[in-house]
């Protein structure tokens, strides 16, 4: 990496050494990708309250997250195919999570399969959770998080029909990918992703292929999803994974203040407030500018995530004064990964603590819990 000094520097790399495809996998939106660009455009519009003469010698950015001690108010988001950024990246961001004292959520639409991960780190981390037609597998998959000792399970209620992402189908992306004359320039010019790709424990959906009769190989994502998920998945299911899984519960994709009434009222200890960082309802809202209500409405009964264009310690700042307990960042630490593989989540989350601590200071606040709607200038 040459001098990295904010997440568009990793970013900027990772789209260098990744795979066209699996870059865009993950940097794009889903349709005109106008809610992607929304979620960024709406946190630049908040502006920060500058205070002068505080004295801020001594901050503290210690939060406290479902409960549990976290190094500073984030979470690694549930991001699927890591390991396509970076062989075995589910582990590689695992691990520099756990190091750097926050949460790691692995997706069910992971390489590296649960267990694997579980067996590679020495700390509880949390399981993302697509509800399938197979309740059968469902509840073995739930089974499977729980023999993991996952701190936290988080449903993500906004992915039954996926939002289509015309670059995914553009560039023909499929796992494991297939080395094709389209596509062969584009890998052998990135040796070193290919190394460790192939050097990575898996090659594809670690949780799922092998798991679910005729899905052997499944290359083709959006088929998949489509012939897989339940798209008559409700709010009773809700209840009856609550009921299966003996711990706490993350409802994760509510936009809506109706449906956070209803999430908080669904066995979940938190909920996140999110639009699936674009990739779902292009034509949705921004992530930030649904926080407020759903923060106002039920902040005193449940805890309020948010995810949706965090890429610096500002952003996380913005959220937190408009009501958020904790960010989940996604995107910005897969461009660390993509960019550097431990070392680059790694350096993601020190500049994203960087900056959050600097806004601090600028803002006169000196403890992270502090941060309120007080600290906003304008939006
Ligand atoms: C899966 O969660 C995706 O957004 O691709």
């Amino acid at each position: 990496m040459n001098t990295v000094t904010c997440i568009e520097d990793l970013r900027r790399s990772a789209r260098r050494k990744v795979p066209r495809p699996f870059f865009e996998y993950a940097d794009g939106g889903s349709y005109a990708e106008e809610t992607l660009r929304a979620n960024r455009a709406d946190l630049q519009r908040i502006k920060l309250r500058q205070r002068v003469m505080v004295d801020v010698a001594d901050r503290s950015l210690k939060a406290s997250i479902l409960g549990e001690p976290a190094s500073l108010p984030i979470a690694l988001a549930p991001i699927g195919l890591c390991g396509m950024q970076y062989g075995d990246g589910e582990i590689l961001a695992c691990r520099a999570a756990h190091a750097a004292g926050i949460p790691f959520t692995l997706s069910t639409m992971s390489i590296c399969s649960i267990e694997d991960v579980a067996g590679a780190v020495d700390k509880p981390f949390w399981f993302q959770l697509y509800v399938m037609k197979d309740r059968g597998f469902m509840r073995a998959l739930i089974e499977r998080a729980s023999a993991a000792q996952c701190s936290a399970l988080v449903l993500t209620v906004d992915l039954q029909v996926l939002g289509q992402r015309h670059r995914d189908i553009k560039n023909g992306m499929t796992v494991p990918p297939e080395l094709r004359l389209k596509n062969f320039l584009d890998i052998a010019t990135k040796p070193a992703w290919a190394i460790s790709v192939l050097r990575g424990k898996r090659k594809t959906f670690g949780n799922i292929v092998g798991q679910i009769k005729g899905m052997d190989n499944v290359n083709s994502l959006t088929q998949w999803i489509s012939s897989q998920f339940d798209p008559a998945l409700s709010w009773k299911d809700v209840e009856w994974i609550a009921g299966l899984w003996n711990g706490k519960l993350i409802i994760k994709g509510v936009l809506d203040v109706d449906d956070a009434r209803i999430a908080a009222k669904s066995g979940a200890v938190a909920l996140v407030v999110s639009n699936h960082g674009g990739r779902q309802l292009d034509g949705a809202p921004s992530s930030i500018s649904a926080l407020p209500k759903i923060a106002d409405a039920l902040g005193s009964e449940i805890e309020i995530l948010f995810d949706g264009g965090i890429r610096s310690g500002q952003d996380v700042f913005r959220a937190l004064a408009l009501g958020a307990r904790a960010c989940l960042c996604g995107r910005a630490y897969i461009y660390g990964l993509g960019a550097g593989g431990e070392a680059g989540v790694a350096r993601a989350i020190d500049i994203i603590r960087s900056e959050l601590d600097v806004t601090m200071a600028l803002t006169g606040v000196k403890n992270v819990r502090d941060i309120s709607h007080q600290n906003i200038a304008a939006i």
